[in-house]
């Protein structure tokens, strides 16, 4: 295209007042598309970034799916019948949102991956998530720290079993591998042992990251492979899977003398996880300000409505397979029993009475 065409696409791109396309945002509605109400982290994911497009001006439609993949497709659809002017969408299933995402592209709708990249699709403008790969490593530098197999130690070998997220959720790969890359020396070295055997991702997986189901799976692992022989540590993706894995120990009188807690990871500081590592059951967890990525996305939905370019600090890890989506990724914080007050009760997440 010449030059001057360029300029005149540009300059018709931007409102009169020379401050964006004010008529494609003014009493604009964003539809915002969240995965379930059963974790309270979705429930404050929505209303974070319900709020923060709200102080931006904006009109906000918020819809939960029931963790079914074909009620948040049919929800995003009635969206985009409804005008909405951009989507934020946080994927069920990663792989059953092709069609409903090019009916938003053939609408011109937006569409900002919310915390998991929505996979096999050029149509997803902007991921909003955090370092994924990142929130392994924690998980699994935690374990070896606790353990006390830091470089150079030969202590073990300390038997650990491992959990993953849902398999149709694109972070459950990235947290595993983050996971791996710190613990696979350690299983190498045989220093860490997997009593079941069960180390495959595709053997490991938690559908919907749901706390019965990794319950019933530690329980079958208790079972087959720990009759005369206690669990050291476990590796947990995420609270909810880690409240499952407890319920089954405790079941199997861990948290006794004759039985201590394992070193039981997790995720997202959920409130009765926290209470959880207060009392000593659950070890640590990965917290990620949510406020944080709220404020992430509401800005990228302002800037590709208005003609601009969002900040975006990562244009290489997230490879949905059709492209590399542009993403800002926020830093993760592990927490512990250590530094709880400080990260969640000092940063404002909860109130001290709250953790009571
Ligand atoms: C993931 C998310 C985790 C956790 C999990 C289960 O996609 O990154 O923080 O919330 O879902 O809800």
């Amino acid at each position: 295209m010449a030059p001057a065409a360029l300029l005149v696409l540009a300059l018709s791109a931007c409102g009169q007042n020379g401050d964006g396309d004010d008529e494609k945002t003014e009493g604009a509605t964003i539809g915002i598309a969240m995965p379930t109400k059963s974790s309270e982290r979705w429930i404050a994911d929505g209303a974070n970034v319900k709020k923060e497009l709200e102080a931006k001006g904006y009109k906000v439609k918020l819809v939960f799916g029931e963790d079914d993949p074909d009620q948040q497709v049919s929800q995003i659809e009635n969206l985009i019948t409804q005008g909405v002017k951009a989507l934020v969408i946080a994927a069920i299933d990663n792989k059953s949102l092709n069609n409903v995402v090019q009916q938003a592209a053939d609408a011109d709708v937006p569409v900002i991956a919310y915390d998991r990249l929505i996979l096999g699709t050029k149509n997803v403008d902007y991921y909003a998530s955090f370092d994924n790969e990142r929130v392994g490593e924690m998980q699994g530098g935690y374990i070896v720290k606790k353990l006390g197999l830091e470089k150079g130690s030969t202590k073990g070998p300390f038997n650990i079993e491992l959990f993953a997220g849902s398999n149709d959720d694109n972070n459950t790969r990235y947290f595993f591998r983050g996971a791996m890359k710190i613990l696979q020396p350690y299983l190498d070295s045989k220093q860490l042992v997997v009593r079941s055997g069960q180390t495959e991702l595709n053997r490991i997986t938690t559908l919907r990251w749901d706390g019965a189901t990794a319950q019933k799976r530690m329980e079958d692992i208790l079972t087959s492979s720990y009759k005369s022989r206690k669990i050291d540590a476990i590796l947990s993706p995420y609270d909810g899977i880690s409240i499952g894995i407890i319920s089954a120990l405790k079941s199997d009188a861990y948290g006794s003398e004759a039985k201590p807690w394992p070193v039981i990871t997790g995720q997202d500081a959920e409130l009765a996880s926290t209470k959880s590592i207060i009392a000593g059951e659950q070890t640590q967890t990965v917290y990620k300000d949510l406020r944080k990525l709220a404020k992430v996305t509401a800005g990228m939905v302002d800037a590709e409505l208005k003609g601009k370019k969002p900040p975006i600090n990562d244009t290489k890890s997230y490879d949905n397979r059709v492209k590399v989506v542009p993403a800002y990724l926020l830093q993760p914080v592990s927490v512990d029993r250590s530094n709880y007050e400080a990260v969640l009760v000092g940063g404002g997440w909860y109130k001290e009475d709250e953790l009571k």
